[in-house]
């Protein structure tokens, strides 16, 4: 089975953090998200990845992942470049199907779903995965009729259905077709609703499953510290490979190789990564701490911290701080470097 992780894109909702690469590899819980999609295919059977590329850094993507053998999967690389929507990166694949069927996952959503094998075994030219939502005017929502997809329509103004689409699907290869009599859409993208869509009209079969619970489009900043903290609550496990002295760590605590925590409470679910420095502070739940990062008396809850990030004598909480950055507190007046579209509450 093959299946294909979009890995490009702008990321203009996730700036400044995706200035520098693409927001698929922005870690969550100790894996960038698109591990997180990665490893899922992997578990699931699927050990064929085409991982789509985008003009944003994506040589950290091939540096990375590699050839995929350190996790277990093939992978092979197909550039985009500039995204020019979901429908113009699936195509993209087209002379690399080599099965009757194959799925598409987007690298920044997270989609708690086992059943990928059963998914792929839909009948007609394609198949969607779709959850019930409060808020169908924000999504692309599926209209079912005798058990078939009858419909797609991108943010509804009218409550036509509270299926939204969530961002895995499967197709076979007469999708390719449709694609190439494609327009762009008014935002000038290949849209994959439209395409799905073009099936339906040229009197095709578009099948479904529903999803119950929760599933994440890690889109946004809310959404990425949102996925943090699902992911911590379903996957840690209590593993203490650091050293730990005169700290009280409490529950699913992960503190990996190389870390040190000193005089300081660790409350999970939480996650420290490789090499960090934990000193007179307190973690609280559902906080990633990166790589090689040195907190020091400080408080830090609900939030991500990514790699090699200082932060000393500031109490933070859902927040989101980007690699190689600082967060400390000053004497009397507060120095700040900001990105782009950056929030700051003091
Ligand atoms: P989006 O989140 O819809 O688009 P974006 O990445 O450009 O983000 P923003 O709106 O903040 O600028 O993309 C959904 C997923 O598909 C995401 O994983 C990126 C990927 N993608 C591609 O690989 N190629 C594309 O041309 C587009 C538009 C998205």
């Amino acid at each position: 089975m093959q299946g294909v992780i979009l890995h490009g894109g702008q990321g203009t909702r996730l700036r400044p953090l995706t200035h520098t690469g693409p927001k698929q590899l922005i870690k969550i819980a100790g894996k960038p998200v698109s591990q997180w999609v990665l490893e899922q295919l992997r578990d699931s059977g699927i050990h064929d990845i085409i991982i789509i590329l985008g003009d944003n850094n994506p040589n950290k993507v091939v540096e990375y992942y590699g050839d995929g053998s350190s996790f277990g999967v093939n992978i092979t690389y197909v550039y985009q470049g500039k995204a020019r929507g979901l429908a113009d990166a699936v195509y993209k694949v087209k002379d690399l199907i080599t099965d009757d069927k194959f799925l598409v996952y987007l690298g920044d959503n997270i989609v708690p779903y086992d059943r990928f094998p059963s998914f792929l075994s839909f009948k007609g030219s394609a198949s969607i995965l779709l959850a019930k939502v409060d808020n169908p005017n924000r999504f692309g929502v599926a209209v079912i009729k005798d058990g078939k997809v009858v419909k797609l329509v991108e943010k509804p103004k009218e409550k036509i259905s509270d299926l939204a689409l969530v961002g895995v699907y499967a197709f076979t290869k007469e999708i390719f077709d449709v694609i190439e009599n494609l327009k762009p859409s008014w935002r000038g993208e290949l849209e994959i609703t439209d395409a799905i869509q073009g099936l339906i009209d040229r009197g095709r079969e578009v099948d479904y499953r529903i999803i119950d619970g929760w599933w994440k489009d890690t889109g946004t900043p809310k959404d990425i510290l949102e996925a943090n903290s699902f992911l911590l609550d379903r996957y840690a496990e209590r593993k203490i490979e650091g050293e730990v002295r005169e700290s009280s760590v409490d529950g699913r605590v992960v503190i990996e190789e190389g870390a040190l925590v000193e005089n300081s409470t660790i409350r999970g679910p939480a996650f420290i990564g490789k090499g960090s420095k934990i000193v007179n502070s307190y973690i609280g739940p559902f906080t990633s701490i990166g790589d090689n990062c040195e907190v020091k008396n400080s408080e830090i809850e609900y939030s991500v911290i990514l790699d090699n990030v200082k932060v000393d004598g500031v109490s933070m909480m859902d927040s989101l701080i980007g690699n190689n950055s600082s967060v400390v507190k000053g004497k009397r007046w507060v120095k700040l470097i900001i990105g782009e579209n950056s929030r700051v509450e003091i």
